[in-house]
C-alpha cells in the first residue's frame, strides 16, 4: 500500500496543486485529507473545486465545522474570507464530513486527536510560546481506545512521528498550505517550519513493515504571499513568504 496523507490546506491552492502534482509524479493513486482545508484568506473555492472533484477521504477540521455552524458575524479573521467566498455546495460538502474515519489496513483518520478536533496532539505550546514535543503521556492519553496500527492527524501543522507503547504510530504529515501562524488558543504561541515549502507524508505498508517520508514541496509561494499582501494580512504574507513569523 502506498498512500499520500495531506492535511491543513487552508485554501492554498497553488501549494495543494503543487502537492498534488508530486504525488502524481511519484505514482501514488491513494490520496487521505485531514481537514482543515479552506479556511483562510487564500484560494477557499477554487481548493474546495480542486479537492471535491477528486472525492479524496477527508475528515472534518476545526475550521471546516466552525465555516459550516457558526453565523459568519462570528467567524474569526481565517474563517470569514473563506465564508463570504463559498458557495452553497461548498458548505454542504464540509458539513457531511465525518470528524473521523477508518480505512484499511488499519488507519484512523482524525483532525487533530481523536476525541476532538482542536487539542493538539503530538507538539504543545511551552511557556515561551514555542511549540514542543508533547509528554509521551499526553499523546498516549489522547490515542485511548484507538485501536487503528496508524493514527493520522493534522492541526498544529507540525510534521512528526511518535511510537506508541503498544507500537501503535501516531502521524502528522505537516501542513500543505500555511507553514507558519500565531493562536492565542490554548495559550499564545507561534508555530512555525522555518521554510516556505508545502509539507505533506508517503506512507508504505509492505513487507519490510511501515515506510514514511516527509515531503516538502517548493511552489509558488511568493505569489500567494503577494496575494495574501494585497487583501491586506502582512502576517499571512510572511509566513507564506519564508515559513516563519518575524
Ligand atoms: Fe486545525
Amino acid at each position: 500500500m502506498r498512500l499520500a496523507v495531506i492535511a491543513d490546506v487552508h485554501g492554498n491552492d497553488l501549494a495543494l496543486e503543487a502537492v498534488l502534482a508530486d504525488i502524481e509524479r511519484l505514482g501514488i493513486r491513494e490520496i487521505v485529507n485531514l481537514g482543515d482545508t479552506v479556511s483562510g484568506i487564500l484560494n477557499a473555492a477554487r481548493t474546495a473545486d480542486i479537492l471535491m472533484a477528486r472525492n479524496i477521504p477527508t475528515v472534518r477540521g476545526n475550521h471546516d465545522r466552525w465555516l459550516v455552524e457558526k453565523h459568519p458575524d462570528s467567524m474569526g479573521a481565517w474563517d470569514r474570507p473563506a465564508h463570504a467566498e463559498l458557495q452553497a455546495h461548498h458548505l454542504n460538502w464540509l458539513a457531511a464530513l465525518p470528524a473521523t474515519l477508518t480505512l484499511p489496513p488499519g488507519l484512523l483518520l482524525c483532525h487533530a486527536n481523536p476525541r476532538d478536533d482542536t487539542t493538539y496532539w503530538l507538539h504543545q505550546p511551552a511557556d515561551d510560546g514555542s511549540m514542543r514535543l508533547a509528554a509521551q503521556a499526553h499523546v498516549e492519553a489522547l490515542a485511548t481506545g484507538a485501536t487503528a496500527n496508524l493514527l493520522l492527524c493534522g492541526h498544529t501543522h507540525i510534521p512528526g512521528l511518535v511510537t506508541l507503547a503498544d507500537g501503535r504510530k501516531v502521524l502528522n504529515p505537516g501542513s500543505v498550505g500555511c507553514q507558519a501562524y500565531r493562536d492565542d488558543e490554548p495559550v499564545s504561541h507561534i508555530v512555525e517550519t522555518g521554510s516556505p515549502e508545502a509539507r505533506y507524508a508517503v506512507i508504505t505498508h509492505g513487507d519490510a513493515g511501515l515506510d514514511v517520508t516527509f515531503r516538502l514541496v517548493p511552489y509558488d509561494h511568493l505569489a500567494q504571499a503577494r496575494l495574501t499582501e494585497r487583501r491586506g494580512d502582512p502576517e499571512w504574507a510572511e509566513a507564506l513568504a519564508a515559513g516563519r513569523l518575524a
